[in-house]
């Protein structure tokens, strides 16, 4: 597995319930970075095995003309093994799968072998990426040997929903964004250290509210490359959110353009309208820029 692979931009990530015909019709033309095609949480038990089912009608379709991801049932689950293994059998396999609750790295190895064994039989060469809900206390108390343990990692998820009842957390305590300040920075440390994007899991009111908006912030803020959205009208303000701005890509490009001049030339330390630059500044720089286009912000 190599893993000069890339991953695309994440800014939005649209859920969308692979049991309900109707979002799934209107899913693609939302303009999400990433459509997460879910069969767990939003999909209720009884409609597990339906929800499934779709999965090959639509991937192999050519559903959506950007990135789809699968979010499978959490490893232990009575489903987990029969969402991956109905993945390994689809003609067209899915960009990444979503691995919901993990809790270490024996719950991506499970997932690495039966995906490589998926991956063999269907001859695809392209290996699939793997992207980890982290919202549980197990996950988050080894989050740093989860986000080192798979070649195929992209990125790495803060779940909120769980990792409050996970933590013994109420819902009205949940909304305080100041309360998961350590836990975002826990799982931030570990995805930049392990060259990952870090993800901020979904706001939990489906409007584009004043809430919304100071959570999708604190995440850009903290350097979260992205968020998810469970609702269309939530992922244009997530793409412009996580975009930079005009003034942001001027800067950065300005700053990277007199690093190297001043690399050519061989002076020592520079500076640009009154602000030193250094290595910091171009790291910061390379990742505006890198945001700009699109690129794997990691
Ligand atoms: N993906 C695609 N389309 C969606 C959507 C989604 N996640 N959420 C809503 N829509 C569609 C609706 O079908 C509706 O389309 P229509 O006008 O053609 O009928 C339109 O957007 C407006 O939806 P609205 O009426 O405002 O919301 P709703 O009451 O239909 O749905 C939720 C509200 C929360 C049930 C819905 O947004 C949803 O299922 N979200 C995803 C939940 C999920 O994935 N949870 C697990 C991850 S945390
Ligand atoms: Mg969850």
């Amino acid at each position: 597995v190599s893993t000069t692979l890339t991953p695309r931009s994440r800014r939005s990530c649209l859920s969308v319930p692979a049991s309900s015909p109707r979002k799934l019709e209107k899913a693609p033309g939302v303009g999400a970075d990433e459509l997460v095609l879910d069969l767990e949480d939003g999909v209720a038990a009884a409609a597990k095995d339906e929800a499934r089912g779709a999965l090959t009608e639509l991937l192999g379709g050519g559903w959506s003309d950007g990135a789809v991801a699968v979010r499978v049932n959490a490893p232990g689950s009575p489903w987990s093994h029969l969402d991956l293994a109905a993945l390994a059998a689809l003609p067209a396999l899915p960009d990444s799968v979503v691995v919901p609750k993990v809790e270490s790295s024996a719950d991506l190895a499970f997932v690495d072998r039966l995906l490589a064994g998926a991956e063999a039989a269907s001859g695809r060469s392209r290996p699939i990426r793997v992207q980890a809900l982290i919202e549980t206390a197990a996950g988050l108390s080894r989050v740093g040997e989860i986000a080192a343990c798979s070649d195929r990692l992209d990125s790495l998820i803060i779940g909120y929903a769980d990792l409050a009842a996970s933590l013994g957390r109420s819902k009205t305590a949940a909304a305080e964004l100041d309360l998961w300040l350590a836990a975002q920075e826990t799982l931030l440390t570990a995805c930049r250290a392990n060259g990952l994007q870090a993800i901020d899991g979904p706001y939990l009111g489906i409007a584009v509210d004043a809430g919304f908006e100071a959570a999708a912030g604190r995440a850009r803020e903290l350097g979260f490359d992205g968020k998810w959205a469970i609702h269309p009208a939530q992922v244009e303000h997530l793409n412009s959110l996580f975009s930079p701005t005009p003034a942001e890509l001027e800067h950065a490009r300005a700053v990277l353009a007199e690093l190297e001049r001043a690399g050519a030339e061989d002076v020592g330390a520079v500076a640009l309208d009154g602000e030193m630059l250094d290595e910091a500044l171009r790291v910061a720089a390379e990742r505006v820029v890198a945001r700009a286009e699109g690129a794997p912000t990691r």
